[in-house]
């Protein structure tokens, strides 16, 4: 078991294959509750998407000034390639340094990301964002979670996450707290065919 969960990690690294992969466990859907009721972007806003892997959540947004970072080179290419004119793209680690160069955001996304990331780097990541954002600006965040609540199914599949750091609700929300005073946290079972659990932070300074 443990070969057949590394191998589809490997895959996975394709844009192509994830992308499908995605597609396949209802991914689009997820993304655009997420940005329905969670994000709620309005047109023109400038949007920063920190791990945006191959931007698929561009498909779900309004005419924003989008930007995307992922240290993924592959995954940046993919994301050029389909969605080139619809904003920018870098194949980078998000740092100070790169944030001294952008105008402040209002919106900033982590999806998928904080689960590929240890409390140390999670709390560096949280202050990057607060820098990042506008005065009245939010981040909005989104992971695989375990609960008591979840089957055994979705424990399981989210315990064989590539990410590994997936927490409890309570524990990301704790993180975000440290930076972000005012945050929400929710609990969802009902955004992927499979069964699976996430944890949506929406946080605001
Ligand atoms: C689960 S994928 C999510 C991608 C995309 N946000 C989505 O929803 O499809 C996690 C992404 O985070 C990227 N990543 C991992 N660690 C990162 C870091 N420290 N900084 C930026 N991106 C990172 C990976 O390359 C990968 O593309």
């Amino acid at each position: 078991m443990a070969q057949i969960t590394s191998g589809l990690r490997a895959v996975l690294s394709a844009p192509a294959v994830y992308d499908l992969f995605e597609n396949l466990v209802g991914a689009a859907r997820c993304r655009s509750v997420l940005v329905r009721e969670f994000a709620r972007p309005a047109g023109g806003e400038r949007v920063l998407d920190v791990g945006c892997g191959t931007a698929a959540i561009l498909a779900h947004l309004p005419d924003v000034d989008y930007c995307g970072y992922d240290i993924s080179a592959r995954y940046i290419d993919a994301a050029r390639t389909r969605y080139g004119g619809r904003g920018r793209f870098v194949a980078a680690l998000l740092t100070e340094a790169s944030l001294a160069d952008e105008r402040p955001f209002d919106l900033v996304l982590a999806v998928g990301l904080l689960h590929h990331l240890d409390d140390d780097e999670v709390r560096q990541l949280l202050r990057l964002c607060r820098a990042a954002l506008a005065r009245h600006g939010r981040l909005v965040t989104l992971d695989p979670c375990f609960d008591h609540s979840q089957s055994a199914i979705a424990r399981w599949i989210v315990a064989h996450d590539r990410g590994q750091n997936v927490r409890t609700l309570d524990a990301y929300r704790q993180l975000a707290l440290e930076v972000f005073p005012d945050t929400r946290a929710s609990l969802r079972n009902d955004l992927l065919r499979i069964p699976y659990t996430h944890a949506i932070c929406e946080c605001r300074g």
